[in-house]
């Protein structure tokens, strides 16, 4: 659970810029969503995937702090682009009083992919301690109900392309051995993980390739030419945007479509409209 500190934290980070700045980063930014389009270049993808679009969605944090009527807006938005796949990295929701009915009422109306909708995990997903499996297990009864199709440590065929959807690190359910066991390296892939502090962890075998993930939110309030001073990662380089690997691995972190903290400052909500490409190989 947030606590009022951090929250006052966070506010005091804005703070500093002005009582202007503050309502603007209360009441403005939040829900300021910010569409970004951008190329996902595939090794080997199939040639009936070029050209297809990817929207990746993040953070939803479905709760009585994030606002009904932008998520759905948002929800609208997407469709609009008419995605070939959707997916979603995580924390689709945060814990509250009536959750269920709500999870299921906002998530009706998520957008669906032509080809795929796909979701994994984040620790909010497991509650307020973010390690309670039977809570994570019921919010996946009510996104399958919804229709889309929840992947935990496993890879799922969408034309070609294998999404493999990793399960939570900090609910202790992150389990790419399970997951790439299922994977073949010589077919095109992308890989969905929340955390990205995931992508350190020397369990990624012969994976190459792109990794979507979230959890940072960007760090939704960042002080101009400063690093945000709340970042949930050990790796405190990861705050949002593209990041080169090691092995022939990309990250691409969203700053993700909601927030825990009803406040960001010069970290506009995101979702990502990504066109697939096929990435040409040397030699
Ligand atoms: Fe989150």
């Amino acid at each position: 659970m947030i606590s009022r500190r951090l929250f006052l934290r966070a506010l005091g980070a804005c703070a500093g810029i002005g009582t202007g700045a503050l309502y603007y980063a209360v009441q403005v930014e939040p829900t300021w969503l910010e569409v970004v389009r951008r190329p996902l270049p595939v090794r080997r993808l199939p040639p009936a995937l070029t050209g297809r679009t990817l929207a990746h969605l993040s953070d939803i944090h479905v709760s009585t702090l994030v606002s009904d009527e932008y998520l759905l807006d948002t929800f609208r938005r997407v469709a609009d682009s008419r995605p070939d796949v959707v997916v979603i990295t995580g924390d689709l929701m945060s814990w509250h009083y009536g959750w269920r009915d709500h999870v299921a009422a906002i998530y009706r109306h998520v957008p669906r992919g032509r080809l795929a909708t796909i979701a994994t995990l984040g620790n909010h997903d497991y509650g307020p301690g973010f390690g309670d499996p039977r809570m994570a297990a019921q919010v996946v009864d009510v996104l399958r109900s919804c229709g889309i199709t929840v992947l935990r440590n496993h890879v799922l065929d969408v034309a070609g392309l294998q999404v493999v959807g990793l399960d939570d690190l900090w609910a202790e359910q992150f389990d790419p051995r399970a997951a790439l066991r299922g994977l073949d390296p010589s077919r095109a892939a992308i890989a969905l993980s929340h955390n990205p502090d995931t992508v350190d962890l020397p369990v990624w075998g012969n994976y190459e390739g792109w990794i979507l993930a979230g959890h940072t939110h960007g760090g939704q309030c960042r002080p101009p030419f400063l690093p945000p001073p709340i970042l949930p990662v050990r790796n405190r380089r990861y705050t949002a945007g593209e990041f080169q690997l090691a092995g022939n691995r990309q990250l691409y972190i969203s700053r993700g479509v909601g927030h825990s903290l009803p406040v960001r400052f010069n970290v506009r909500p995101e979702v990502t409209l990504f066109e697939l490409t096929d990435q040409h190989q040397p030699g």
